[in-house]
């Protein structure tokens, strides 16, 4: 556990495998601030973390000879979708700080493989992901205000926060409210283990792609849904849309799908259930 800005933390890490005669093969790069909302506050805050953390962790992968990273990007890259599906050749243009520090990470990492034959790289595009393990052992550890949809979620269920305010009924939806690609953890890290496979077996030098169900969910729909699974309730109130959020979000994971025989394998349901049973155990 350190600041992935502090290069003599990070050095230690790759140091003290070296003592055990050891090295590490790849590295999967998931340390990054990520809400949308914050990020337009602190903007500096967000290009420091995110994109210097990347530079430094980058570097002392370089200093220790390790060459192959999976970095966890985020369907933000894209911005205001132009198509249903969102492929990897969509437009990069990402609406918010956070989305363009994941679009400038992703470039640093093509230009190092420009630069240096050995680097083998996955800008993997998260679309959203949402649950916990199903055992209830891992999962998110959320503040008291978390910015995220499933955590807050989670806080009203269990009574720690009053209702949920939902940003924008006024989207050019099925519902009025705003669309996303919820993909359970477990699918997410199942993939982070098939990339990493072709990545060391040298199937490809650099790629981006998506990782996400293909369904899209309004946030109507995902509370009715939590609601039914959970046997709960939870009040809502419709606010003024969130400053750079987009209308819709849903991956087109074909790529995934063909390359590296992805299949998701959690429903919409499972993400509401293994969410709130993490809650209640954490
Ligand atoms: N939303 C609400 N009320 C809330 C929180 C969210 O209505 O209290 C809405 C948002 O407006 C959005 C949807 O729920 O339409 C999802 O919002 P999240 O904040 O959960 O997620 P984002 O789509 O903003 O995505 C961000 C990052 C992703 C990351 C994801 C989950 O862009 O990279 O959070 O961690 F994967």
């Amino acid at each position: 556990k350190g600041d992935i800005r502090d290069q003599v933390f990070l050095e230690s890490i790759f140091k003290e495998v070296y003592s055990l005669n050891n090295y590490f093969h790849a590295v999967i790069h998931l340390a990054g601030l990520k809400s949308v909302r914050e990020s337009i506050l602190k903007p500096k805050r967000y290009w420091d973390v995110n994109l210097n953390g990347s530079i430094n962790l980058v570097n002392v992968m370089k200093k220790f000879n390790c060459y192959s990273i999976v970095f966890s990007s985020s369907a933000t890259v894209y911005g205001i979708a132009d198509k249903e599906l969102l492929d990897e050749n969509s437009i990069i243009k990402p609406c918010n700080v956070y989305g363009e520090t994941k679009a400038r990470i992703e470039k640093l990492l093509l230009n190092l493989c420009l630069e240096n034959n050995n680097w083998r790289v996955c800008n993997l595009r998260y679309f959203n992901p949402a649950g916990a393990h199903y055992s209830g052992l891992i999962g998110e550890a959320t503040c008291n205000n978390p910015n995220n949809l499933f955590p807050y979620l989670n806080l009203v269920a269990i009574g720690k926060k009053k209702f949920l305010r939902i940003y924008g009924n006024d989207w050019n939806t099925r519902d009025g409210t705003a669309i996303r690609d919820y993909l359970h953890v477990d699918d997410l890290a199942y993939g982070h283990l098939l990339i990493m496979q072709h990545i060391l077996s040298d199937k490809f030098k650099i790629k981006n792609i998506n990782i996400g169900t293909g369904k899209g969910t309004t946030v109507l729909e995902l509370i009715n849904t939590y609601q039914k699974v959970n046997n709960c309730e939870i009040p809502f109130e419709f606010v003024s849309r969130r400053e750079g959020d987009v209308e819709s979000l849903i991956a087109d994971n074909q790529l995934l799908k063909k390359t590296l025989n992805w299949i998701p394998s959690k429903s919409l349901e499972s993400m509401c259930l293994d969410s709130l049973n993490w809650q209640k155990n954490s």
